[in-house]
Parts: C-alpha cells; sequence; structure tokens
C-alpha cells in the first residue's frame, strides 16, 4: 500500500472582487493585471467568515467525498499563514467542528508551499502505519493581511479552502516521488509586518520561475517520469508566467496544467489543492493518472509531488 488521496473538497466565498471593482479603489488596470499575472477576479470573504470557517467548510466535503465520517480522521492537519488566532490552531477549532475523535491537529506554517508539506507529512504517518485517514486543509483568508493601499501586492491575492482526506491505496498509486525545502535566506522577500504582506514581487519571481522549474523536473525524474507520461501539472496559482515557465521546463503542452488563477487569483496555501479539486469537478482527472503537483512561497519554502490518481 502507498498514500493517496480518498476525497477532495474546497469552499470559496461567494463574493466575486473583479480587476475593474480593483481599479476604482488603486491606481491599477484590468489589463495591467490580466497581462502581468493571469489573474481576472478573486474571492473575498466577508467580515463573520473567518480562516476556520472556510476550513470547515471544505473539510466536511472532502471527508464525505472520501466515504468516511470525521470519527474515521485520525491526524488533522491545516497549512495556513493566516490562522483565526496564532493559539489555538486551526486544526485544533477544526477538530472540535468536526466533532472528531481527541486525535492530533496541527497547523503547518510553509505559506503556498503548505499543502505540499502536509501531503509529505500524512504520506510518512500512513505509510509507517501510524495513522490510516489524515485530513489536510490548506486554507488562507488573505484579505486579512493584505494592504489595499499597496497595489504591488492588493491585486494578487484571494481567499479560499481546500482539503484532502489521505489513506492508504493500492500499489503504485498515490504519492510516487517527493521534494520539499527551504531557504531561510530569502525570509526577507516575502513576510508579514505590522498586520500585512510586504513583497519584492521580483525576487520572488525570479526564484520561483527557477524553483517550480526545478522541482517540477526533479519530482517526475524521480517517479521515472518521462514528459509524455504526465497527464496534468499543478503548479502554485500565483502568476501565470510562473507557472507557464514551469510547464515548459517540464515539456508539457498547455492543456495538460491545470490553471484556476483567472477566477481565484493568489490563494497561497489553498491554491494547488484548490485546482486539483476544481479540476476533478470538471471530470479532467482520472483513474490511474499522473500528476506533478509544485509550489513555493515564503520563507522562502518549496514542494513538489508526483501523485497516480486513484484508490
Ligand atoms: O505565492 C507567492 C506570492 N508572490 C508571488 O507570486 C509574486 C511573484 N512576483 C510577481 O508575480 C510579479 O513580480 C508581480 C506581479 C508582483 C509584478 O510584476 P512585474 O512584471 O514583476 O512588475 P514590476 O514589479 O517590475 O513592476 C512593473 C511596473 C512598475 O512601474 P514602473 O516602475 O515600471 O513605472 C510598477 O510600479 O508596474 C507597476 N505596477 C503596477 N501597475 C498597475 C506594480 N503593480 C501594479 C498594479 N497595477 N497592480
Amino acid at each position: 500500500m502507498s498514500a493517496g488521496i480518498l476525497g477532495m473538497g474546497k469552499f470559496v466565498p461567494e463574493h466575486v472582487v473583479t480587476n475593474t471593482d480593483l481599479e476604482k479603489r488603486m491606481d491599477t488596470s484590468d489589463e495591467w493585471i490580466r497581462t502581468r499575472t493571469g489573474i481576472s477576479e478573486r474571492r473575498i470573504a466577508d467580515e463573520q467568515t473567518n480562516t476556520s470557517d472556510m476550513a470547515f467548510e471544505a473539510a466536511k466535503k472532502a471527508i464525505h467525498n472520501a466515504g468516511l465520517t470525521a470519527k474515521d480522521i485520525d491526524l488533522i492537519l491545516v497549512a495556513t499563514v493566516t490562522p483565526d488566532h496564532p493559539f489555538p490552531s486551526v486544526a485544533c477549532m477544526l477538530q472540535e467542528r468536526l466533532e472528531a475523535n481527541h486525535v492530533p491537529a496541527m497547523d503547518i506554517s510553509a505559506a503556498c508551499s503548505g499543502f505540499m508539506y502536509g501531503m509529505v507529512t500524512a504520506k510518512q504517518f500512513i505509510d509507517n502505519n501510524t495513522y490510516r485517514h489524515v485530513l489536510i486543509v490548506g486554507v488562507e483568508k488573505l484579505s486579512k493581511i493584505t494592504n489595499w493601499e499597496d497595489r504591488g501586492t492588493a491585486v494578487l491575492f484571494g481567499d479560499a479552502a481546500a482539503a484532502a482526506v489521505m489513506g492508504p491505496v493500492s500499489d503504485g498509486k498515490g504519492i510516487l516521488s517527493f521534494e520539499l525545502g527551504a531557504d531561510g535566506n530569502g525570509g526577507k522577500y516575502l513576510y508579514q509586518e505590522d498586520q500585512f504582506i510586504k513583497m519584492n514581487g521580483r525576487e520572488v519571481f525570479k526564484f520561483a520561475v527557477r524553483q517550480m522549474g526545478e522541482s517540477a523536473v526533479h519530482v517526475a525524474e524521480k517517479a521515472g517520469l518521462k514528459k509524455e507520461d504526465i497527464d496534468y501539472l499543478i503548479p502554485h496559482q500565483a502568476n501565470i508566467r510562473i507557472m507557464e515557465a514551469s510547464r515548459e521546463r517540464l515539456g508539457i503542452p498547455e492543456e495538460k496544467m491545470i490553471k484556476t488563477i483567472q477566477k481565484y487569483g493568489n490563494t497561497s496555501a489553498s491554491s494547488i489543492p484548490l485546482a486539483l479539486a476544481d479540476a476533478l469537478e470538471e471530470g479532467k482527472i482520472k483513474d490511474g493518472d499522473l500528476i506533478v503537483m509544485v509550489g513555493f512561497g515564503g520563507g522562502l519554502t518549496w514542494g513538489a509531488l508526483t501523485l497516480k490518481w486513484g484508490k
């Protein structure tokens, strides 16, 4: 047996903020945002909806889609940099809301790479038979740390949650290879200070293009995949130009890259699982498909894995 995904769920707030809406709030244009980032609109949560509320909605669906109940969950991991509070963790709040058993629960802070860190952590516990069913949620309410006066960051981000239940799947399926990494020297390029996200966009861009491409190629090689074998690439949805660079580095055609950035913007830890959940809903991903996922984020951090879809 190996560790794979048994069920997915997602939640996006109803409120849509378009580029045209942002034009009215700051010195920017729909044209600039679309051509420089690929984003057309994003979802923004209302005042009453916090990170744990979105996590709860996505988690319920993932558990249901896995054919399980909350009592079957053995470990809860939440990847987020926008928890409701520094502590208790969103994972503990979620355990209570789900009425799960008194299983271990913790948040993972690896910014946009958080879901990759979560999946790889879950895999270790599943592989060594410590825990059978692991719930992992990628969730962000980035709007609460967005400085709406800073057009360099405000146009990029959105709020969302997406969740997976991981567990044992048949041999040959599930996670085939992975790579995680971090470089604290780059922490100064993307961080939170005085409540707000601060970013050196150009430095993050350069790092992301290099690291996403390299990590995607490494995990494909480790799994013995040739470019023709790859059915889908699911990159972190940060900027369409960064995503395209990683696709080109892998040498796969455009239609094999899952793209949701146009409608959700960059949702950090939620972005990769949200794209996967969307692709599943659209019926794109089939049993046995080979998927490469790759992300990067503040820290700086990165993570990639290959997954053969199915139980
Ligand atoms: O999850 C990880 C999160 N971070 C990222 O993924 C960020 C990675 N970086 C990027 O995606 C890009 O660097 C940005 C989208 C943030 C910026 O794109 P860029 O092509 O690197 O633009 P730039 O920062 O070099 O700015 C070009 C121009 C500047 O004007 P001047 O100096 O040439 O006159 C900016 O002031 O664009 C201006 N600009 C804007 N104009 C209209 C910057 N933001 C905006 C804006 N609307 N929102």
